[in-house]
């Protein structure tokens, strides 16, 4: 069974239909020759747009010469009334010196000390799951989110300052999708835009629900009483260049982009993963019988003795990467497969595409999570996987998030059996790939 695919466009749409259709869905916006294309170049009376699919831009964009590649202030403006100057926006020296300090507090050491916060987490959601039916996006959300609150802040969502952000959190993406899209369209400088006034009363609440936090935790810094979380190796590891540590203020900033692009991510491919086990009753009992264990006492370690349920993983990321598309801007004249590009042209980088490309994978649409053992998909996977983004700017939460993802699919799977339900799930994309609907799976506990 072939997992539910976004119909594409078909036939040519002028700017204006193209914006429309890109504000509602990205994804069914597109043409489906882009499966297939190396590069498609968009060209409009305001700007140009090279979607890259060839692997040798991909790695000129990302590793050879990122900096020559910066995201654009666009983004940064869009996102800016959540996020300030948060690592996500930021470029040159500003973004260079946030992941020096970033960066050693999510190193593969450390991820084992934030491991026991997300087995507690992983506890916590067995325990609250009821057997029937359920959205599991929603779940998926919630438990992400206790995740990053354990690991990052000692507490588990049922705090009541966590509480108050994850709430302020959905109250906001329902006054505006999680970023803004519009931010994207490079529409003409001297066009103003606008943040809807809800949408900066909302943010600038979330800003206060996390200044909250991280003041508490700056106390308990001062007074030798914090707890060894990630809060705390981010807010007292001194930058190595500068001998100088984030400010309270760019500490939220950084927290509410931890949040953010920690939560919403893990909780989709979660969801999808979910969807494809319901699906594939197969895979689901081999992810079961590696689920047999001891989870009060799991380790970091132990996640290796789950190597089908991580390939599971690795294969929802390659057919719904929570990233589906990501943005950069080019600084000079450049030359791209023999086209001539602007300065200020637009790049776009589609997980999405890449992942499902005709040229780069057997059987591009097929969920088989055997195929991450052949050689095949090893060649594919170094030119055309990037789910986490690649090179200097590849996402600080990688590893955290396989091992997150690992842990949480096996706890669950391991406790239920999961049946699909009704029509199956269409995807959409807005920041995160989401289903337009939910995703409607029924649990039942097994019985051990
Ligand atoms: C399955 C889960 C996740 C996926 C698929 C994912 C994917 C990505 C991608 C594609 C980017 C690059 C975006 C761009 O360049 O435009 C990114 C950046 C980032 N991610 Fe993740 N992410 C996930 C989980 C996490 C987690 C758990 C955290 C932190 C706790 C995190 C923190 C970040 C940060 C801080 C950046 C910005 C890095 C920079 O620009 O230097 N992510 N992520």
């Amino acid at each position: 069974m072939i997992p539910p695919k976004p119909m594409s466009r078909d036939g040519r749409v002028g700017l204006l239909g193209y914006a429309r259709r890109f504000r509602t869905d990205i994804l069914s916006a597109q043409p489906a020759r882009l499966y297939g294309a190396w590069m498609a170049e968009f060209r409009t009376p305001f700007f140009r747009s090279y979607m890259m699919n060839d692997p040798d831009l991909i790695e000129l964009v990302l590793k050879s010469r990122p900096e020559d590649f910066p995201k654009s202030n666009r983004i940064r403006e869009g996102l800016a009334p959540l996020l300030g100057r948060s690592v996500f926006v930021t470029n040159g020296a500003e973004w260079r010196r946030q992941r020096r300090i970033i960066d050693p507090a999510f190193a593969g050491g450390r991820l084992r000390e934030a491991f026991p916060g997300m087995r507690d987490a992983a506890a916590a959601m067995i325990a609250r799951v009821r057997d029937g039916e359920q959205e599991v996006e929603e779940l998926a959300s919630y438990a992400a989110a206790d995740v990053i609150f354990r690991t990052l802040f000692s507490v588990p969502i049922e705090d009541s300052l966590a509480a108050e952000v994850f709430q302020k959190f959905r109250n906001y993406q329902r006054t505006q999708p999680l970023l803004n899209i519009a931010a994207l369209i490079p529409l003409p400088h001297w066009l103003p835009r606008f943040h809807k006034r809800r949408t900066l009363g909302a943010a600038r609440s979330i800003r206060a629900a996390i200044t909250a936090l991280v003041e508490r935790r700056a106390g308990e810094i001062a007074a030798g009483t914090a707890p060894g979380d990630l809060a705390t190796k981010i807010m007292t590891f001194p930058d190595p260049e500068t001998g100088q540590r984030f400010s309270p203020e760019e500490m939220v900033d950084q927290v509410a982009i931890f949040f953010l692009a920690g939560h919403e991510t893990s909780a989709s491919a979660m969801a999808w993963a979910l969807y494809l086990l319901a699906t594939h009753p197969d895979a689901q009992d081999r992810v079961a019988v590696e689920a047999v264990r001891d989870w009060e006492t799991i380790m970091f370690s132990d996640l290796s003795k789950m190597p089908f349920t991580r390939d599971v993983f690795r294969e929802t990321l390659r057919l719904y990467p929570p990233v589906p598309m990501m943005v950069r801007e080019t600084t000079r004249a450049e030359v791209f497969r023999k086209r001539d590009a602007p300065k200020g042209a637009q790049i776009v980088l589609s997980p999405w595409h890449l992942h499902r490309h005709t040229r780069m994978w057997n059987d591009p649409d097929g969920f088989d999570p055997d195929r991450w053992g052949t050689e095949a998909t090893k060649e594919s996977a170094r030119k055309a996987y990037i789910p986490f983004s690649a090179g200097p700017r590849v996402c600080t939460g990688a590893g955290f998030a396989m091992a997150e993802g690992v842990l949480l699919l096996g706890c669950l799977v391991g406790a239920f059996r999961i049946d699909p339900v009704g029509a199956p799930p269409v995807p959409v994309a807005h920041l995160t790939v989401r289903s337009k609907d939910g995703i409607r799976l029924r649990l039942t506990r097994r019985v051990v």
